[in-house]
């Protein structure tokens, strides 16, 4: 079996383990998801030149603080296969939650900064950021060498068949919603067209509450899977199937409160092309909106990727062989890296 498929399962609870270096490297996404805003920052320097024209050095410095970025959540997902190993310890069990926890870094810190602005906190959304990885690498540290107290063991098969079925109700949205951002790429009003058509539906009285109820189901079933599937030792494709997961329900709860609560309800904004791309400054160029960037395009990738992952097990269940099932899964990977870029590319601006 390829070191892909599976890792190691060999128990890491032995005697030579737990020294204070030992601990201090789990923690290692934790402290690249603390870096995250200061990379964003970086992006946000390099692309504010002071007479408005940017060197090519420049944008190359840029590249690569966003790069930096954008590899946090990839931190995550790689760290938190490294930490799958059977018999893990209460220490190792929280480590290893937390790195999966990294990997929703982006909607993390949109959520820190929308959610200070609704309750008049006028923190500084970084000193916030620190303070709350700073109190998770805390309870981490604190885990013991004893082996973790497992509260149930009840099966989640009722759990994971409503998760499936839910999944393809909301998979009528989302293909909908994704290909109406698609169609930024031919510009806001085209965007404008299809939205205002899809709203006649997704808007109506009787189904936005239906809507929403079955996003907001799918995050607590979800919640769920990933608590009782990030304690076994699996394989490096569910590792990634819990990894989008924990991202989406993050991704999920962020989006809907900056859209429905913080936008439409409290300040009365117009959801439509502006708001979601951040005009007038647009995405790239204001310090604030620059978070956005790697919240959507991981939001797009991970939700296709999610769904790849969940009809790769499907498949190999109902007798397809592994190894065809994992290459569609790798080319839905693919696609869904190049739907994100398509839509992020028409959010920054690009034109066909
Ligand atoms: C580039 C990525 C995305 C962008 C720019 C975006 C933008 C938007 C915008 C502008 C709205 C308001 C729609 C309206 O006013 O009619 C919205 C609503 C919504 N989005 Fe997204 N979205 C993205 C990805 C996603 C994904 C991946 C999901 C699902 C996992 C999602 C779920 C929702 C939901 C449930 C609503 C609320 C619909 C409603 O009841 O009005 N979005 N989004």
């Amino acid at each position: 079996m390829s070191g892909f498929a599976l890792n190691s399962l060999s128990s890491v609870n032995d005697a030579r383990a737990y020294t204070f270096s030992y601990r201090l490297r789990r923690l290692a996404p934790s402290v690249a998801a603390m870096a995250y805003p200061f990379l964003l920052s970086g992006f946000h320097s390099a692309v504010s030149a002071s007479n408005g024209s940017i060197s090519i050095l420049r944008v190359i410095v840029a590249a690569l603080w966003l790069c930096a970025a954008m590899a946090v959540p990839l931190v995550g997902l790689a760290s938190a296969f490294r930490l799958t190993h059977a018999n893990p310890s209460s220490f190792d069990l929280r480590a290893r939650r937390l790195a999966y926890v990294t990997i929703c870094a982006p909607p993390l810190f949109v959520l820190a900064g929308v959610a200070l602005g609704l309750l008049h906190l006028r923190f500084n959304d970084e000193c916030v950021w620190i303070a709350v990885w700073l109190g998770a690498c805390l309870y981490v540290l604190l885990g013991s060498k004893a082996p973790p107290v497992i509260t149930s063991a009840r099966p989640i098969s009722g759990w994971r068949v409503a998760h499936g079925v839910v999944a393809v109700l909301v998979l009528f949205f989302i293909s909908f919603h994704l290909w109406n951002h698609i169609l930024g790429l031919r510009g806001p009003d085209v965007h404008a067209v299809a939205m205002r058509a899809g709203r006649r539906v997704y808007r109506s009285r009787m189904i936005e509450p239906f809507l929403v109820t079955l996003m907001l189901f799918q995050v607590v079933t979800g919640i769920r899977l990933v608590w009782r599937w990030s304690s076994q030792p699996v394989d490096a494709y569910r590792v990634f199937q819990i990894g989008s997961g924990t991202y989406l329900a993050a991704f999920i709860l962020t989006h809907l409160n900056s859209a429905l609560v913080s936008a439409r309800t409290v300040h009365k904004i117009e959801t439509g092309w502006a708001w979601a791309s951040g005009a007038p400054t647009g995405l790239i160029h204001n310090a604030w909106n620059i978070r956005l960037v790697p919240h959507y395009a991981f939001g797009v990738f991970f939700v296709l990727g999610h769904l790849a992952s969940g009809l790769r097990g499907v498949a190999i269940a109902h007798g397809l062989s592994a190894k065809v099932a994992n290459r569609a899964w790798a080319t839905g990977l693919i696609l869904s890296g190049l739907i994100a870029v398509a839509i992020m590319s028409g959010l920054c601006g690009a034109r066909i």
